[in-house]
C-alpha cells in the first residue's frame, strides 16, 4: 500500500473526528501532519468558528448524552451536565488535545485546497498556504454537516419571496427570529431547535413537515434516553422494538401534538431528538403544518392550501457530504452517496481513508475514535483489507439493507446503529489482524521457499 516502511499521513480536519485519528497516531508514532482551516480545534462545536463553516447556534446543546459521545479514555467532568453546550463540548475537545499532547502536530490556519492521486500511489496535497507536499496516505475529517443542502428542487415563488429564506447552517442567534412571523421547515433536529428558539422570540412559529417523525425525549425514566438499553451487545432488532413500546407509553402519539403521523415505523429514519419541541406545541407556541406549497409575495403556502404571512423561511433541510479538494473525477458523493467498505475505506485505493463518515442512532466521537483505530493499525501493516471484491459485495448488502430499512431521503446514505456498528468495527479489526497476519505468513514461507530454491 505504501512507499514507505513509516509511512507519511496526512490527516484533513481536526475536528472531533480529527483529533482521535491525530491522538491515534500521535500514539503510535507514525508521522503525520493534520492540517485544520481553523484556529483551532473542534470544527462544529465551536460557536461562530473563524473556519466559517460550523453549523452552531448560540443555544445548541448536544442531543447525545455526555456519556455516550465522551471518548473511551477520556471521560468529560463530572460537572457538566447530561447534555452540555456547544462551549462546554469544545472544551473538552481542546483539553483532549492537550491532555494526550499532540497540539503541536496540528497546523492551525492551513487547509487542504487540493488532493491529487499520483502514479505511484501516493498523494499530492496542495494546501491554502501553497505548499505542496506528497504523503503516503490521506484521511479525510472535514466534517459532513457544513454543506447546506437547500430544498431541491426550490419551492414556487421562491425567487420572488418578499420575506427572507435561509438554510439552518446560517441560524446562529435568536435575534435572527424575533419579532418575526417563521416558518420553519423539516423534521431533523435542526428543525426542532430552531422552532424552539423561534417560539419564544418569534411574533409566530410555524413548523412545516413532508412527513412526521418519532420525537424522542432525552430522558426516559429520569435516565438519559440513550443510556437505556445501550450495552454494546444487544442487537438494534432488539433494542428498538423495546424502544418504541417505551416512547408510545411515555410520549403517546404525535398526532397528539398536531404532529403528522410517522409514515414509517420507530428507528426507520435518524432520530429526532428534543426535550422541549412537545411542551412548545403543547403551549400553542409552535404551529404545525404540512410541507410548504409555494411561496407567493409574502406569504407561504403549504399542501393543505392554508396559507401565513412570513417574514422568514428557515430551511432545515440537512445537509451534503462534500469533499472540496478532490476533483470530482476521482471522489465525489453525488446525492450523498459514497461506496465506502465499513463506511472509511475507498475500495479501489487502499491509502484513502474518512473517518466520521457515518449518521449514527447515537454519538460520532467514540466511532471516529474506533475507526481511528482501523487506520492507524492499517498504516503500519497490522491490518489488511479483504479482497476488492469481498468489499463491493460488502458494500452493495449493506446499501441495500439500508434502503429497505430507512425512509427514502438523502439524509439516509450513511446511517449505522452505533452499538451494531461499534461491534462490526471490533470484528473487522480482529479479522484484519487475521488476514495481516495471514499475509505475512505467506510472504515469510515465500521467502525461506526463495532462499531454499537459491
Ligand atoms: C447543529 C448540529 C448538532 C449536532 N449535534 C450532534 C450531537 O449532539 N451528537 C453527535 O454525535 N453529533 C452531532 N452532530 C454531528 C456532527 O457532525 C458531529 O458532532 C461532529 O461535529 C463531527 O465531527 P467531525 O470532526 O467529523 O466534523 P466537524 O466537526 O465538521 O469538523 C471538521 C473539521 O475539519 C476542518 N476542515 C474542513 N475542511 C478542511 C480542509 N479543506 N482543510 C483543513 N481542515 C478542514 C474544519 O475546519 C473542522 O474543524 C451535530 C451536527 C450539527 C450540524
Ligand atoms: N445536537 C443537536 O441537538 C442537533 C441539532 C441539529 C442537528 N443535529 C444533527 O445534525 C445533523 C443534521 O440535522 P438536520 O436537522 O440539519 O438535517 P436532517 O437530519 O438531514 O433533516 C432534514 C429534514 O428536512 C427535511 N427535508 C429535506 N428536504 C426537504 C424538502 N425539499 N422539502 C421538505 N422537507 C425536506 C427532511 O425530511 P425527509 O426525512 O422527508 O427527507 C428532514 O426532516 C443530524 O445528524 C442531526 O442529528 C443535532
Amino acid at each position: 500500500m505504501t512507499s514507505s516502511e513509516t509511512p507519511s499521513t496526512c490527516l484533513i480536519g481536526a475536528g472531533s473526528s480529527g483529533i482521535a485519528a491525530a491522538k491515534a497516531l500521535h500514539e503510535r508514532g507514525l508521522p503525520f501532519d493534520c492540517y485544520e482551516l481553523s484556529d483551532r480545534v473542534g470544527g462544529n462545536w465551536v460557536f461562530q468558528n473563524k473556519n466559517g463553516i460550523s453549523s452552531s447556534y448560540r443555544s445548541l446543546h448536544i442531543n447525545t448524552s455526555r456519556e455516550r459521545m465522551e471518548f473511551s479514555d477520556f471521560p468529560m467532568p463530572k460537572s457538566y451536565p447530561d447534555f452540555p453546550r456547544h462551549d462546554h463540548i469544545a472544551r473538552y475537545f481542546d483539553d483532549y488535545v492537550d491532555h494526550f499532547g499532540f497540539r503541536d502536530e496540528i497546523r492551525f490556519g492551513v487547509g487542504v485546497d487540493h488532493v491529487e492521486r499520483l502514479d505511484d500511489g501516493r498523494f499530492e496535497v496542495r494546501t491554502t498556504a501553497g505548499e505542496t507536499e506528497v504523503y503516503d496516505a490521506v484521511i479525510v475529517a472535514n466534517g459532513h454537516h457544513w454543506d447546506p443542502r437547500w430544498p431541491e428542487p426550490p419551492f414556487p415563488g421562491g425567487n420572488s419571496f418578499e420575506g427572507e429564506q435561509m438554510h439552518s447552517h446560517y441560524y446562529k442567534e435568536e435575534t435572527q427570529v424575533a419579532d418575526r412571523d417563521v416558518v420553519v421547515l423539516g423534521m431533523g433536529n435542526s428543525a426542532m431547535d430552531i422552532a424552539v428558539d423561534a417560539s419564544y422570540h418569534a411574533r409566530n412559529t410555524y413548523l412545516s413537515a413532508r412527513r412526521g417523525a418519532y420525537i424522542i425525549p432525552k430522558y426516559l425514566f429520569g435516565k438519559p434516553v440513550d443510556q437505556i438499553g445501550g450495552a454494546e451487545w444487544i442487537p438494534g432488532w432488539i433494542r428498538y422494538p423495546l424502544m418504541a413500546q417505551l416512547l408510545k407509553f411515555n410520549v403517546g402519539r404525535m398526532e397528539n401534538y398536531g404532529l403528522p403521523e410517522p409514515d414509517h415505523k420507530f428507528a426507520h429514519a435518524h432520530p429526532t431528538v428534543s426535550g422541549r419541541i412537545l411542551d412548545r406545541l403543547a403551549h400553542g407556541a409552535i404551529t404545525p403544518k404540512p410541507n410548504i406549497a409555494a411561496l407567493d409575495g409574502d406569504t407561504v403556502r403549504f399542501t393543505d392550501g392554508s396559507e401565513v404571512h412570513a417574514d422568514l423561511v428557515v430551511y432545515c433541510t440537512g445537509y451534503k457530504i462534500t469533499f472540496p479538494f478532490f476533483d470530482e473525477d476521482f471522489v465525489v458523493a453525488r446525492d450523498n452517496e459514497l461506496p465506502l467498505y465499513k463506511f472509511m475505506f475507498h475500495p479501489e485505493y487502499g491509502n484513502l481513508f474518512f473517518l466520521g463518515l457515518v449518521q449514527p442512532l447515537g454519538a460520532i466521537m467514540p466511532i471516529a475514535e474506533r475507526q481511528s483505530v482501523l487506520i492507524t493499525e492499517a498504516l503500519r501493516g497490522r491490518f489488511e483489507l479483504p479482497p476488492r471484491a469481498q468489499m463491493e459485495a460488502d458494500i452493495a448488502a449493506r446499501r441495500s439493507k439500508m434502503k429497505k430499512r430507512y425512509v427514502a431521503s438523502k439524509r439516509h446514505t450513511i446511517q449505522v446503529d452505533y452499538e451494531d456498528y461499534m461491534r462490526d468495527l471490533a470484528n473487522e479489526l480482529e479479522a484484519g489482524r487475521d488476514r495481516a497476519d495471514a499475509a505475512t505468513a505467506a510472504s515469510e514461507r515465500g521467502a525461506v521457499g526463495a532462499a531454499l530454491a537459491g
